[in-house]
């Protein structure tokens, strides 16, 4: 089932981010703001052909992200193959191999970003996933996988179980997006987005930076125009059920901002990465905008903001406990901001450890509860 082709346009997701959009940001991020879309993290192919435990950990998430989509990334093409299998086998709707993270960790290696570089590559990374899918389909599980691998899915099937996720409903064919950049040290969409197209992903994603760029200047909105007509053209040849969707995305701030970088790169949809930093509602207000464009957003009022703030936390410590309180705190201060009071209160959300503290620290302050 191929759920991209499916989806009302324009679509509006949630862009993967490592260290930000973890299970319980997602979860927020689908209560409240509702994209049509979601994307995991990265995972590294390499920790699920090891069968590492932290690894396991970013495939936790809830029946209410759906249709939600797992992103790998690495260079081992039969590692893709086995980690296609595994996104299978835990109920994702889609997987996503990235080929546009710049971190030096990841791109030196030749992965991430760095297959820009080496098209073969990616092209056979491409196939390889795909054959891990319709492998897993018509035979199961293959027998290259290791018996730690195994069991640490097992394990992670029965945190999905408890969280309620639905990860064993039907067993069907799911589709092989890519995510990747403009280039690498320069715009090269003419020549990379053409080797991406011959292995035929469901979904390109392109972010309009180069690698060199990292997250610097500002996104190329005329290289992803470019890369709008690069596969509208390949589409022609192609009926409904076969043509590539293409999501932009780069620096899109607000609904207003949505619709004109829509409008003009000829995107099927958008993702958003930092502007969904403490605003799970960037979504509602970019919906209701393309519906009505005199719709104007109502600001959240500090309330709301803390009320969902707190609910994220418990949702992170729950997830996350003990040792993982650290990632939780810098979303505490995406939420709050902008009040008189709110850089003296996030100093000293900084050095909380738990929701408990969370609540004593905003009762000191005043703020709620
Ligand atoms: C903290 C952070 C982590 C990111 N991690 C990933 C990732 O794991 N996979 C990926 O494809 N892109 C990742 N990205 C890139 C974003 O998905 C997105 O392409 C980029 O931030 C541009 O979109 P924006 O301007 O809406 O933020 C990350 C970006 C940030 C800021």
């Amino acid at each position: 089932m191929n759920f991209w082709r499916k989806l009302e346009k324009p679509i509006i997701g949630l862009s993967p981010m490592d260290g930000v959009s973890d299970a319980s940001f997602r979860f927020i991020t689908a209560k409240y703001g509702e994209p049509d879309v979601i994307t995991t993290e990265f995972i590294s192919v390499d920790g699920i052909a090891y069968g590492a435990r932290n690894i396991f950990n970013d495939f936790i998430y809830h029946e209410i992200e759906r249709p939600i989509v797992a992103q790998l990334f690495g260079i081992e093409p039969e590692y893709f193959y086995q980690g296609a299998q595994i996104v299978c086998e835990l109920g994702f709707d889609g997987v996503d191999i990235n080929m546009g993270c710049p971190a030096k960790t990841v791109a030196r290696r030749g992965a991430g970003a760095g297959l820009i570089q080496n098209p073969e590559l990616a092209r056979e990374i491409i196939r390889a996933t795909k054959r891990g899918v319709v492998d897993w389909f018509e035979f199961g599980l293959s027998k290259s996988i290791n018996r730690k691998t195994l069991r640490e899915l097992s394990s992670i099937k029965n945190t999905l179980a408890e969280l309620g996720t639905k990860f064993d409903k039907e067993k069907r064919i799911i589709p092989v997006s890519v995510k990747t950049r403009i280039g690498y040290d320069q715009e090269s969409v003419e020549v990379w987005i053409p080797e991406i197209l011959k292995e035929s992903p469901v979904n390109i994603t392109v972010h309009g930076r180069t690698l060199k760029q990292m997250y610097q200047g500002e996104a190329d909105w005329s290289a992803l125009t470019k890369v709008g007509h690069i596969i509208n053209d390949y589409n022609e040849e192609l009926d409904e059920e076969t043509r590539i969707t293409y999501i932009a995305n780069g620096d899109i701030t607000s609904a207003e901002v949505a619709l004109e970088k829509l409008q003009q790169s000829g995107a099927d949809g958008l993702y958003i990465g930092r502007a969904t930093y403490g605003n799970p509602w960037i979504f509602e207000n970019i919906r209701e905008k393309l519906k009505n464009n005199d719709y104007v957003f109502v600001e959240k009022t500090l309330d709301e903001r803390i009320s969902v703030a707190l609910e994220h936390c418990d949702l992170h410590h729950k997830l996350n406990e003990p040792q993982g309180f650290v990632q939780m705190r810098k979303h505490l201060a995406w939420y709050l901001r902008g009040f008189p009071g709110a850089v003296k209160l996030r100093v000293d959300l900084m050095k909380t450890n738990s929701p408990d503290e969370v609540r004593h620290v905003l009762s000191l302050h005043k703020v709620a509860y």
